[in-house]
């Protein structure tokens, strides 16, 4: 306990933050909740450039000590807003919050630090008021801290300024050390990647006290300002931010007035609320797009698949060592004979979608450049508008439209956002030209402006320049290998997913930990929908291709992610050959919904388990999902949210009972059976396996 403290607590009083200034004047927190220990007294700061990156050279003083509190205000917030899609129709945004001004005397600068408190967490900025003192500054290092009361389990990814495409590993916090030294060969594997420390992690980080407290930091709204990370002091189970530099080393140009990031910390005794908690969607601005009627969510399936596992190309030519935008003449050589993305194709795929009601269609490769589209930090890699010989943009376009489907656009920009942000506008009117209004962007290799690193402020700037910009052009955009999400989706819901995190791809890179899919929504789905393309039923790639890898699941595991992972854009991302031979089961994925006006997290343990029953929007129909990690074991699901009197013709897709995701993955049993209000359902989740539950309102 620290004297003279300010205390704000959440409305039903479990969480209770207070702020105080040490005797040298720093500014510091602590919380708990209900009488227990989040964070210890932790620590406030901002430490600035005063080298030559210093704004006019000026000699800083550092925004870390030395202050006096000038006054403080307490307030009380509660609205309910309305999502343009998401997990439910309405949102509430109820908070009490704590305002402190703060002066530097010796610098004659005013900060202020706002903390907001909700029933599970908590959000703390720093904000920058404008004055003549404090006009343009360089920040060398954010020093926030989270003070751990014990050595946590922590179920963390390593830090690392390029990429999240981890698995998670599970240890205490002092174990976080071991395994990034043991495995930092292994991480150079990706295309990109700077792991910065050993004791360095990502956020959002879930742990669990012993006394089981759930806990996870991450951040909200980060804007204008690099993607923080967190490192650990393992003597004092300190975590402290650490922001992501640019390629002069510095962490933020920031100009007055300026409010950073919200640094949150979730927490509650049952896991379930993780899950359900809209804290980091609370902590964004409300939506800026006027008229969000061209937003939609959007089931779909693509050219991509086939080349992830190798069996395609999206190269159209093997002639060339290397090829040249706008001198490379294409017609002049030999297609290679694996050309993914070619109009007869295509045109399969869309006849695919059209049939079974998937409204839009992913595709790869379609434009020139993919020859060498990366390892060589090339400027000019693609243009983003010349199609390929074989796919015929017009054509296709006109076929998918006559059939009610559209195409989804493709930007591979091979992480040159140089060249990206040259050809946006025009990339952006071809689509508007043909109707394409999807786009999946990449950032594949190392960034170039060179030194540069994924999720530095400029880098963080350019993902949100292309999200506004296709804003202007009634695109949505879906970007992969970007910044993870801090909940800007509530501001632009055009950006209706990203990848940022370990796919479904990894699945044909060697797998992921049966686990993985029970991980993400506590972490990596805490800022935003994932684009993660579930729904592979020939889990064993070699049956049908030279790859050797296996996906990590049952078959009925994968149409539980539908549920279980939370996206208005989830892809089918088989190929229609293989849905078409196990066409009962791919009847869930016609089903389901991916808009909702209601979930309710049945069950949930990070890394364990996952249940969840969503409503479909508009409707009276309800869809379950559940998925398990490494153990078999059985969910029990109360159909206590059905409506009374109501009957539902009741769909069980389940794990037959030697299922097994490494030597039985396709056994499934479908039953059906009518179901009301008050009805349990016990179903089986075989290793690696799940369930999927569709539950119809009957007329
Ligand atoms: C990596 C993306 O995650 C994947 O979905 C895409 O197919 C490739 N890059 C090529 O752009
Ligand atoms: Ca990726």
């Amino acid at each position: 306990m620290i004297g003279m403290a300010q205390t704000v607590s959440s409305p039903n009083g479990n969480v209770t933050v207070k702020f105080s200034l040490t005797n040298d004047g720093q500014p510091t927190y602590e919380m708990e909740y209900k009488g227990k220990t989040v964070c210890k007294p932790s620590h406030l700061g901002l430490e600035l450039a005063k080298d030559k990156h210093a704004s006019k050279g000026m000699q800083e003083t550092d925004l870390m000590k030395g202050f006096k509190e000038t006054g403080h205000k307490t307030s009380t917030f509660d609205e309910t807003w309305k999502p343009v899609w998401g997990e439910t129709a309405t949102i509430r945004n109820h908070y009490n919050e704590m305002e402190v001004s703060l002066n530097q005397p010796s610098s004659k600068r005013n900060i202020k630090i706002r903390f907001r408190v909700y029933d599970y967490g908590m959000g703390l900025r720093y904000e920058f008021p404008q004055q003549e003192e404090l006009n343009y500054f360089v920040i060398k290092e954010e020093h926030t801290q989270f003070a751990m009361a014990d050595n946590h389990t922590a179920y963390w990814i390593p830090g690392d300024y390029d990429t999240q495409e981890y698995e998670y590993q599970i240890t205490p916090l002092t174990g976080i050390k071991d395994i990034i030294r043991r495995d930092r060969e292994k991480y150079k594997s990706n295309s990109s990647t700077t792991v910065f420390s050993d004791t360095g992690v990502q956020t959002s980080l879930q742990m669990k006290t012993k006394d089981g407290l759930y806990i996870n930091i991450h951040e909200a709204a980060c804007l204008d300002y690099p993607t923080m990370h967190l490192n650990l002091d393992e003597k004092t189970l300190t975590f402290e931010s650490w922001l992501t530099p640019d390629a002069v080393g510095m962490k933020g140009f920031i100009q007055t007035p300026f409010n950073t990031p919200w640094r949150t910390v979730l927490v509650s005794d049952d896991a379930r609320d993780m899950l359900s908690c809209k804290l980091t969607l609370n902590l964004n601005e409300p939506c800026k797009i006027e008229d969000t009627s061209w937003i939609h969510p959007t089931k779909y399936c693509g050219v991509w698949w086939d080349m992830i596992v190798g069996r395609k190309s999206w190269s159209y030519t093997n002639d060339y060592p290397s090829v040249r935008l706008g001198e490379t003449d294409y017609s002049k050589c030999k297609p290679n004979g694996t050309h993914g993305a070619t109009t007869a194709e295509v045109k399969r795929y869309i006849d695919f979608a059209a049939k079974n009601g998937l409204q839009e269609v992913l595709v790869e490769g379609w434009n020139i450049g993919w020859e060498d589209w990366f390892g060589h930090q090339k400027l000019d890699v693609f243009d983003f508008v010349t199609p390929y010989p074989d796919f015929d943009i017009k054509e296709l376009n006109e076929y998918a439209h006559s059939k009610g489907v559209k195409l989804m656009m493709h930007h591979e920009t091979s992480a040159s956002a140089i060249n990206y942000e040259r050809h946006l506008e025009d990339a952006f009117k071809l689509m508007n030209k043909y109707g394409y209004d999807a786009v999946k962007t990449g950032y594949v290799g190392d960034i170039i402006p060179r030194g540069e690193y994924h999720y530095s402020q400029i880098m963080n700037n350019h993902y949100q320049r292309v999200v506004e910009e296709a804003a202007k052009h009634h695109i949505m955009v879906n970007a992969h290998e970007a910044t993870r999400p801090t909940g800007i989706c509530r501001t632009w819901p055009n950006l209706v997913g990203n990848e940022s995190a370990r796919g479904t791809e990894y699945e044909a890179f060697g797998g992921s930990v049966p686990y993985h899919t029970v991980m993400l929504p506590f972490t990596r789905l805490q800022g935003g929908p994932m684009d993660y393309t579930p729904g592979i039923f020939e889990t064993k790639l070699s049956e049908w291709s030279q790859n050797q890898s296996f996906v990590h699941s049952t078959l009925c595991g994968q149409l539980s992610l539908y549920l279980v992972m939370y996206s208005p854009l989830q892809m089918a991302a088989d190929l229609p050959e293989h849905y078409e031979k196990y066409d009962d089961a791919f009847q869930f994925i016609r089903d389901v919904a991916c808009d909702w006006d209601d979930s309710k997290y049945i069950e949930a343990e990070p890394a364990k388990y996952i249940t969840v029953a969503r409503k479909a929007k508009g409707t009276d129909n309800w869809f379950v999902g559940g998925k398990t990690g490494e153990e078999a074991r059985n969910a029990v699901v109360k159909l206590d949210f059905l409506d009374k009197g109501k009957k539902y013709e009741c769909t069980i897709y389940q794990d037959a009972a030697d299922a097994d995701y490494e030597k039985n993955p396709k056994a499934y049993r479908i039953t059906k059976r009518t179901v009301k209000r008050g009805d349990v359902l016990k179903i089986r989740e075989a290793r690696g396996g799940g369930f999927a539950v569709s539950i119809m309102a009957k007329k």
